[in-house]
């Protein structure tokens, strides 16, 4: 039997509480105990604690990993991640930092549809091996599950493609994934002229054959004016959930389009971005059930000033979660550290309000609750330790990975220790 024992570590941020997402002043209640040791069987946590009702658990076989004055935290849960790409934008960067808008680099053939041309003419191989570099990144930043989007192959052969290698991230490492297709993430070169032919093909083709070959468990849609509008979007999302894929999507980012009121329509398990969001699309949110995914690094990188309304959303009692959107484009930040540290600065979340929306409501958007996003009993041992006396110097000291052991259902698969 293998056994992990953490000792001493100054916090454990446990998240214990209900069986549900946090919400209210519930995010602001991480049930921190200080002093205090973790103790990891066959890949589970067993007990959390202080003194030696923990640390008497340990025999001669046990690792052991002394976490004195570090803070340990669940392994955080990143919700919305683009992962599986060919080639950086760079030089459309610079471009933005000159003036051009995120849409001008669109409408002028850049943007996705750059990212798309290269990533067809990528080999199985090259994506595969970004795929697997890109998961050892989000481990050594301490994210021990993501959902990962298709989105940069746009024919049905491409996005089955990007899902078999999103697949293949979870097998090959020990990250977690949940594959979402994203098959409606921009309108191909070869559809210019007729999008909802495309918009056929996604769910006349793409949507059946990825819910028969089981690649996907979620299913997204870029909604936008310069993209999908809200009836194709809709389509998406209808046929997507009668083929049993869970809907979630790009949401009233760039513009409000009624996103939000689609998502609590469609019966979508998130509603993504929401920087445009009003009052009407907070209440729609909260009746729909729906989790409302902020992704500040995009609104960091994109130069833009309008975060999501995350105070608003809290006190009107959504489920609110934090996650990169890890992208070539809009947000190249594979850090949720860095995406605290915008949370707290930019949106004026607490650093323990992030950590809940990071950990236990990521892992409940994800359908994954009961088994990740916090650190109790019968969990899976999913832990990071963070070199930290207190959890609010991982987004206050920013820019730095303060991730010093990154621990995967009870197997180290990180270590920065000296
Ligand atoms: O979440 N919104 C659509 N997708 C990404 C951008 C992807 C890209 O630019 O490559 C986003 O912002
Ligand atoms: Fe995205």
């Amino acid at each position: 039997m293998a056994t992990l024992l953490i000792d001493n570590a100054a916090e454990v941020v446990t998240l214990a509480g209900p069986a549900r997402a946090r919400v209210g002043e519930e995010l602001a209640e991480p049930a921190i105990v200080a002093g205090a040791s973790v103790f990891v069987r066959d890949g589970l946590i067993e007990a959390i604690g202080t003194g030696s009702q923990i640390s008497d658990r340990a025999d001669a076989e046990t690792v052991r990993i002394d976490a004195g004055g570090m803070t340990v935290a669940p392994g955080f849960v990143d919700a919305h991640t683009h992962p599986v790409f060919a080639g950086w934008r760079a030089a459309e960067y610079e471009l933005r930092v000159m003036g051009a808008t995120y849409e001008e680099i669109a409408a002028a053939g850049g943007g996705i549809r750059n990212s798309v041309r290269r990533t067809r003419a990528a080999s199985d191989d090259d994506l595969a091996a970004i795929g697997l570099r890109n998961a050892r990144v989000f481990l050594e930043h301490g994210t021990t599950t993501i959902e990962a989007k298709s989105g940069y192959g746009l024919s049905v052969d491409d996005e089955c493609r990007l899902l078999s290698v999103i697949r293949r991230m979870g097998i090959e490492t020990p990250l977690e994934v949940s594959p979402t297709l994203l098959g409606a993430h921009e309108i191909p070169d070869e559809y210019r002229d007729r999008p909802d032919a495309y918009v056929d093909l996604v769910v006349d083709e793409m949507i059946p054959r990825v819910a028969r070959e089981g690649l996907a468990e979620g299913c997204d849609v870029f909604c936008e004016s310069h993209v999908f509008s809200i009836d194709q979007a809709r389509r998406v999302l209808v046929a997507a959930r009668a083929h049993g894929l869970t809907p979630r999507f790009h949401a009233d980012q760039l513009t409000r389009c009624g996103g939000a009121e689609l998502a609590a329509e469609v019966g979508a398990a998130s509603a993504d971005h929401l920087e445009q969001l009003d009052d009407p699309g907070i209440d729609a949110l909260v009746r729909g059930d729906v989790s409302a995914v902020l992704l500040p690094g995009s609104v960091y990188h994109l130069g833009l000033k309008r975060y999501a309304p995350a105070r608003r959303l809290i006190d009107a009692g959504a489920k609110v979660v934090l996650a990169t959107d890890f992208n070539p484009g809009s947000s190249p930040v594979p850090s949720m550290q860095m995406v605290l540290s915008l949370a707290c600065t930019q949106m004026r979340m607490r650093p323990c309000e992030a950590f809940a929306a990071a950990t236990i409501n990521s892992a409940y958007a994800l359908g994954r609750g009961d088994r990740v996003g916090s650190i109790e009993p019968g969990k899976q041992a999913d832990l990071v330790l963070f070199d930290a006396p207190d959890h609010r110097n991982v987004p206050y000291v920013f820019g730095v990975n303060h991730a010093l052991v990154v621990v995967k259902r009870g197997v180290i698969v990180a270590d920065r220790r000296p």
